[in-house]
């Protein structure tokens, strides 16, 4: 039986994980979050002590790395590092930098690349992150461009820190959704764009709950479900 592939990208605090999540639990796809497999990475560089832009030294790094998904009973995402669960510790805002910096390199992109392919083989997704359409699965059934203005964006990250007990100043959280984006969508290897045949879902104006009836009649219109 084929497997069938929804590709969510979009810039960071556009809600894509929340409702990737969600629109993957009402269909009962397996929801995988790439933007933690490169956390995942970036945590490692900072632990070895390795810069995250120098690519020989970030390449030397990466044979002897273990990266591994892994899905609790709750059906939650956990990332494991050499075996040590770090889902929690790849949330860290310094992380997200570090994860930003490992993105923009090819090797790690290409390092990566296998593991998420191998995902939406063997099952049904809803995978999110930058270049899933346009780059890792360029072939996926239903893509999606979910994305919200800066400023919306770094009102819910606010919230969403605080929620975590690791609250930020509002123009901190901004400047440094601004550099992101700055950073995702000019780098080389595989910036942040729209892909072809992707449909644009703009958040800023919709409740969570909007958004994912949105997100679902877009899946269910191109899929039949
Ligand atoms: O979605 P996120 O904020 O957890 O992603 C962390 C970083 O990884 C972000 O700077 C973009 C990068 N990323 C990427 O380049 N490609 C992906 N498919 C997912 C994330």
């Amino acid at each position: 039986m084929s497997t069938i592939r929804v590709a969510i990208d979009g810039p960071s605090g556009a809600g894509k994980s929340t409702l990737a999540r969600a629109a993957a639990a009402a269909l009962g796809f397996l929801y995988v979050d790439t933007g933690a497999i490169y956390r995942t990475v970036g945590l490692s560089a900072r632990e070895e002590d390795v810069d995250p832009g120098d690519e020989t030294a970030m390449a030397a790094m990466l044979p002897a790395l273990r990266v591994e998904l892994r899905y609790d009973k709750a059906g939650r995402q956990r990332m494991l590092l050499n075996g040590r669960d770090v889902s929690e510790e790849i949330r860290l805002p310094e992380i997200s930098r570090y994860a930003s910096a490992v993105s923009a390199l090819p090797a790690v992109r290409a390092y990566l690349m296998e593991t998420q392919r191998e995902l939406a083989r063997k099952n049904s997704v809803v995978m999110d992150g930058r270049d899933i359409g346009s780059v890792v699965l360029p072939d996926a059934e239903v893509k999606i461009f979910l994305t919200a203005s800066a400023r919306v964006r770094a009102e819910r990250r606010c919230r969403e820190l605080e929620e975590r007990g690791t609250p930020q100043p509002f123009e901190e959280v901004f400047r440094d959704i601004e550099d992101r984006d700055f950073r995702d969508t000019h780098r080389e290897a595989a910036p942040l764009r729209q892909a072809d045949g992707a449909v644009l879902l703009d958040t800023s104006a919709l409740d969570f709950q909007q958004s994912l009836e949105a997100l679902l009649s877009i899946i269910r219109e191109r899929t039949g479900l």
